[in-house]
């Protein structure tokens, strides 16, 4: 999953009675804490809880947190500081706010965050946000929380679903988390430690959410998962199914009109998947595929367990059978030993690939990770400027796709009101935002349109046809 530095409050979706108690969820980090947030802020509206965008009228602040890159953690903390002066402000004046931590962060620090942070009422972790209500309960009567256990049952089984008009009010779109944790153990990261192992989502529990989603006019679902196309289940058949079977199956819902899949490890990418894209309309043609680097020694050194050569080869076959998927994927530079010559080598697969979109980060040291005890280090300097050249490299890649866009009638998810009056945001097959006229009537409709022009973030069409 991209971990670019989303940072967003979760929509309001109803208005409070004066009664109740708000809560403003704030989230760092990849998009399967954007739909944790949505999860923990439906757990909490069953207890009394309604959502704000307004920070200072909320009675419960929550950060979702992200521990994927050191600055992650570092804004937590510091926006943990400001929410100190906040809560004694309001307790100053004899009011309440309660202060939790959710996210890895949170899983990986623990205890550590209530002894810097005396604010802090409640800390818990990605698997245990089920028993979220259940730890406010117990602050609320005084104890400090920290519940970052790997639950043993299934939290999905107890997190109850928004109603259909709050997911309505959520809009087009809806992440589903079909996959948690990985196994690959790759030297840099975190998320195995965070996340913990492996663990797919039953098929039935799937396709009840997604069907849910649909019956409250989601018409794109996006499957996520840390490695989500290891997602493995027993299918109706007794066969073992993987995600290409899983998307065949989700394609059969009727109005379930896009799928989309994130993030995805070449070494799980298989048969199956591959011939889902080429048979399947509603499969968007962008496939995330994070590389890490174009150099067989450092792969090697981070454990991704296969070659730069394997990858591109990889690619030639996913486009051999959808010759307009746009590749995006995430990099690594200034990993410990990288030489001038192997970040060479990640110039140049970046060249081969022709990424329609991509990310990419200065190599930062985990604690308690391999790679964080590797010698040869490389310093800071070496790493902004390597990244400032990949950078550029890759926004030009960026830049050309999108004008190579110009010209082409395409199908346009529409997704909410734009900036201007008149206009609708939408969302091409390519995950680029589209502007265009429309009426706000049409929102969820899919139209064709035209690419008439570029901007710094998203493109401008004209609708076509009558
Ligand atoms: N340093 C820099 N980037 C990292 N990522 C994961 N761990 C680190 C780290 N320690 C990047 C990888 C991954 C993405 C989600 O974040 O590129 O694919
Ligand atoms: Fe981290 Fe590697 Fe697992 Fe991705 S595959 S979550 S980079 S360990």
């Amino acid at each position: 999953m991209s971990t670019d530095p989303i940072s967003t409050a979760s929509p309001a979706e109803s208005q409070p009675n004066a009664n109740t108690r708000k809560v403003f969820i704030k989230t760092y980090g990849c998009q399967m804490n954007v739909y944790d947030s949505i999860r923990m802020g439906d757990a909490l509206a069953s207890e009394g809880y309604a959502p704000t965008e307004e920070m200072e009228e909320a009675d419960l602040i929550l950060l979702n947190t992200c521990h994927i890159r050191e600055k992650a953690a570092d804004k937590v903390y510091s926006a943990l500081g400001r929410l100190r002066d906040m809560k004694k402000a309001r307790t100053a004046q004899g009011q309440e706010l309660m202060i939790g931590v959710a996210g890895c962060v949170a899983q990986a620090e623990g205890e550590e965050i209530l002894r810097r942070e005396p604010s802090v009422d409640v800390v818990i972790g990605p698997q245990t946000y089920h028993r979220l209500p259940a730890a406010l309960r117990r602050a609320r009567e005084g104890d400090r929380v920290v519940d970052t256990d790997y639950a043993v049952e299934d939290k999905f089984e107890h997190l109850p679903m928004a109603e259909k008009a709050q997911v309505r009010a959520r809009g087009v779109s809806a992440f589903l988390t079909v996959q948690e944790g990985c196994d690959k153990f790759c030297t840099f990261c975190v998320v195995p430690y965070t996340r913990g192992s492996e663990v797919s989502r039953p098929l039935r529990q799937i396709l009840d959410e997604a069907q849910r989603l649909v019956d409250s006019g989601v018409r794109e679902v996006t499957l996520l998962g840390q490695n989500v196309n290891a997602w493995r289940a027993t299918g109706p058949d007794g066969r073992e199914w993987g995600l290409g079977d899983l998307l065949y199956r989700l394609a059969e819902i009727p109005g379930l009109a896009r799928l989309r899949y994130t993030t995805s490890h070449p070494r799980d990418m298989d048969d199956r998947l591959i011939q889902a894209h080429r048979d399947l309309r509603t499969l968007m043609p962008y496939l995330h595929l994070p590389v890490q680097s174009g150099s067989d020694r450092i792969l090697r050194a981070m454990n991704r367990r296969h070659t730069a050569e394997e990858y591109l080869r990889l690619i030639a076959r996913i486009r051999s059978v959808k010759p307009d998927m746009a590749m995006s994927g995430d990099f690594i530079v200034g990993f410990p030993g990288e030489t001038d010559a192997d970040f060479e080598d990640t110039l140049q697969i970046v060249e081969a690939v022709n990424y329609a979109q991509a990310f990419s980060f200065k190599y930062s040291t985990r604690p308690g990770t391999p790679g964080a005890d590797l010698p040869d280090q490389i310093p800071e300097e070496v790493k902004a400027e390597r990244l400032e050249r990949l950078q550029s490299l890759l926004l030009k890649q960026q830049a050309a796709f999108a004008k190579s866009c110009v010209g082409k009638v395409i199908d346009l998810l529409l997704e909410k009101p734009g900036r201007m009056p008149g206009q609708i945001i939408g969302r091409s097959p390519w995950l680029q935002s589209v502007n265009v006229d429309a009426k706000p009537s049409q929102i969820g409709d899919i139209i064709p349109v035209r690419i008439i022009g570029t901007g710094p973030n998203s493109l401008f069409a004209e609708p076509v046809g009558p």
